[in-house]
């Protein structure tokens, strides 16, 4: 496991890269690529967003959030139910605080791939036959966050009852978190300090969403773009 600013490139040549960004950047490139949009072009900046957004032929929505507040001007913010039940077949242009910064250090993976609450059945199916597996937790500011934490640790837990693996010791204590306090995951999400953000911005519909909702799909990121195969 590593926190957005522990990714060093160049470790990460030749495994499977795993980004969490459970509340809520990869709750809402899930819900949103599992209701119609076809395609996420992940940036760091609202300028980057923007500049992009205006070299688009393509119909194409632009949607971001800073400290979990819409931009202004923007179509949507961060908030997963705004992507439930869209017929759109459009691609959505996304800048968040913290989600949307891991991607630029991945490059060098094997394979990047999207992992939330929200696709968890998806991805550990996925990911049985991969060897080297980097979960990436976004975290905030660059620094741990417990809803990653946790997050990484059910995948963690989920993987290690079928197989025979070989676990880093942060790994280990995700599992034993994750095992702890699985009976009460949403009020672990809940008391995160990214779920108190939310909490305190109104927006707790979101925490219950992304800890009871199922898509089974496996996006992954490539080229810039985050797409399901
Ligand atoms: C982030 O990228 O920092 C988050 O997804 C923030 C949020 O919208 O809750």
């Amino acid at each position: 496991i590593l926190s957005a600013d522990e990714i060093v490139a160049e470790e990460i040549i030749g495994k499977v890269a795993v980004v969490i960004d459970v509340l809520r950047a990869t709750s809402t490139m899930i819900t949103s690529l599992a209701n119609g949009y076809k395609q996420i072009l992940p940036v760091v900046s609202i300028e980057e967003a923007k500049e992009l957004s205006a070299s688009l032929k393509e119909k194409h929505f632009i949607a971001g959030e800073r400290n979990g507040v819409k931009i202004k001007g923007f179509d949507f913010g961060n908030s997963p139910c705004d992507y439930i039940k869209s017929s759109v077949r459009k691609k959505l242009i996304l800048t968040t605080t913290n989600g949307t910064k891991c991607f630029t250090r991945l490059q060098k993976a094997q394979e990047v791939i999207i992992l939330s609450l929200l696709n968890m059945k998806a991805v550990i199916d996925w990911l049985q036959k991969k060897d080297e597996i980097v979960f990436c937790c976004a975290g905030r500011g660059g620094q741990f966050a417990l809803d990653d934490f946790i997050t990484a640790g059910k995948a963690i837990a989920q993987l290690s009852a079928n197989n025979q693996i070989k676990l880093s010791d942060t790994a280990k204590v995700a599992c034993d978190f994750y095992s702890y306090n699985k009976k009460s995951i949403l009020k672990t999400l809940k008391n995160s300090a990214s779920g108190q953000n939310l909490v305190k911005l109104g927006k707790e519909s979101d925490i219950e969403f992304i800890a009871s909702g199922e898509f089974s799909i496996v996006p992954f990121y490539k080229d810039h773009k985050i797409e399901v195969k």
